[in-house]
């Protein structure tokens, strides 16, 4: 997929084999999950345009930037809270929507049961936060509702990544650049990514 990145900088690395091990408590997976999330969000910001305007030092006047349109940051319920903070970190002037999503167990479809985003989705760049994209289903079901609330500049930020996720998102939403912290090798019979990180709202909230 020609919008694919993968940012697998040295700290990512040692921050996904952190995710992937299954002795990581939630304390120290979300600790992990929050670092890689800085490193997704500056990587991410290569793709977002700025504005020039003049700043004045306590010496004398020069060129200063800031972004240019408004970021609106949408994390899926829940797993997608846990980017969050480190995002709003980096650009705290962004609006946050929320999309309430869960997979069925059986059928593996995205089921919505939370909808709340910012007016004006069309003027901003939107940012879907999801640590897993697994079959895909979950984050084209959030691009399709973005989409009818006229989001036109979207980007899809998640940490572990599935081919056959990568491959619906290329075929559902070509335009939408997918940014992750690892592409993984396949999904097993029941839907989740090998070799992975198991669940992820379990381990970052620790539900098991
Ligand atoms: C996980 C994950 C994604 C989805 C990915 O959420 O956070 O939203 O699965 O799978 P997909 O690409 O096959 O749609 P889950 O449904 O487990 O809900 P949760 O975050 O509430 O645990
Ligand atoms: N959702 C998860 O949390 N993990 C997977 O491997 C797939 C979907």
């Amino acid at each position: 997929m020609k919008n694919l990145t993968v940012v697998d900088n040295p700290f990512v690395k040692r921050d996904v084999t952190i995710l992937r091990d299954k002795e990581t408590n939630p304390a120290d997976f979300r600790s992990a999950l929050n670092r890689v999330s800085y490193s997704l969000a500056i990587e991410i910001s290569n793709h977002l345009e700025l504005s020039e305007f003049e700043v004045q030092t306590p010496l004398e006047k020069t060129k200063g930037y800031k972004i240019k349109k408004q970021i609106v940051l949408v994390p899926v319920l829940r797993a997608g809270l846990s980017m969050v903070s480190s995002f709003l970190e980096m650009i705290p002037d962004a609006k946050v929507g929320h999309i309430g999503l869960q997979r069925d167990e059986k059928t593996l479809e995205p089921v919505d049961y939370y909808y709340k985003t910012p007016k004006n989705l069309d003027e901003s760049v939107t940012i879907l936060l999801d640590p897993m994209l697994a079959t895909g289903g979950s984050a084209v079901a959030s691009f399709n509702y973005l989409k009818k609330r006229d989001a036109n500049n979207c980007i899809l930020a998640c940490l572990i990544a599935a081919p056959e996720g990568v491959e619906k998102m290329g075929k559902e939403h070509p335009e939408v650049p997918v940014y992750t912290a690892a592409l993984d090798r396949q999904l097993n019979s029941v839907g989740y990514i090998l070799p992975g990180l198991g669940d992820a709202g379990d381990r970052t909230f620790g539900t098991f």
